[in-house]
């Protein structure tokens, strides 16, 4: 399984590598994504490193994570996307892009296409998406990708700004 390279129009979804750890640090330290992906603080391009091996390595089978890229400049960072709690069918699904590569349906698509591939290649079920309330960007995305709305979860996660946040849950199914 590791490895695995998925493409779409503009798309490529590609195994992290060490050369991602500058451009994951600097995605972390951009505001939208420290509030909304808070990785804690103080993170430096060792931890960045660490974090990048960790998200190339899906040996314990509980996820699967790849960096989002163009694939006319594949080596340059635009975003992640991966599937996190993968267990009996289920999953979750998380994703970032970079401030300069937004507002063009990137991340709908990143999610779009991996969640295809999870359905058809892994055998999932029900991946669920949780994102804030106060995160409408990222409740846009979970819309296009085809997520259903199933509810609002109460003060369900404590984000960047030290705060738990009510948190929309969408999912979607095999069978949608
Ligand atoms: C949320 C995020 C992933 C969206 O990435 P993206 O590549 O711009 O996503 P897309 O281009 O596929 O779609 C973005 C949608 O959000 C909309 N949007 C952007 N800012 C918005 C805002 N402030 N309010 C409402 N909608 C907004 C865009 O108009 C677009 O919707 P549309 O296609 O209907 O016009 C990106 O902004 C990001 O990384 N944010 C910080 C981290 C984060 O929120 N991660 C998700 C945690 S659940």
């Amino acid at each position: 399984m590791p490895g695995v390279e998925l493409t779409g129009p503009g798309l490529l979804l590609r195994p992290w590598q060490d050369a991602d750890a500058q451009g994951a640090l600097d995605a972390f330290r951009d505001p939208a994504i420290a509030q909304w992906n808070p990785q804690g603080d103080g993170l430096d391009l060792t931890a960045a490193r660490r974090w990048v091996r960790r998200r190339a390595d899906w040996s314990n089978g509980a996820h699967v994570s790849l960096a989002v890229a163009d694939p006319a400049a594949p080596g340059t960072l635009l975003g992640s996307v991966s599937l996190h709690r993968i267990h009996d069918g289920d999953a979750s699904i998380g994703y970032w892009t970079v401030p300069a590569a937004r507002g063009r349906g990137l991340a709908s698509a990143a999610v779009t296409r991996l969640t295809t591939w999870a359905f058809t290649e892994l055998g999932l079920y029900r991946i669920e998406l949780c994102h804030a309330v106060a995160n409408p960007a990222s409740c846009r995305v979970a819309e296009r990708a085809g997520y259903l709305a199933e509810g609002t979860l109460r003060q369900s996660h404590r984000y960047g700004d030290g705060r738990r946040h009510d948190e929309h849950l969408h999912a979607r199914l095999a069978t949608d």
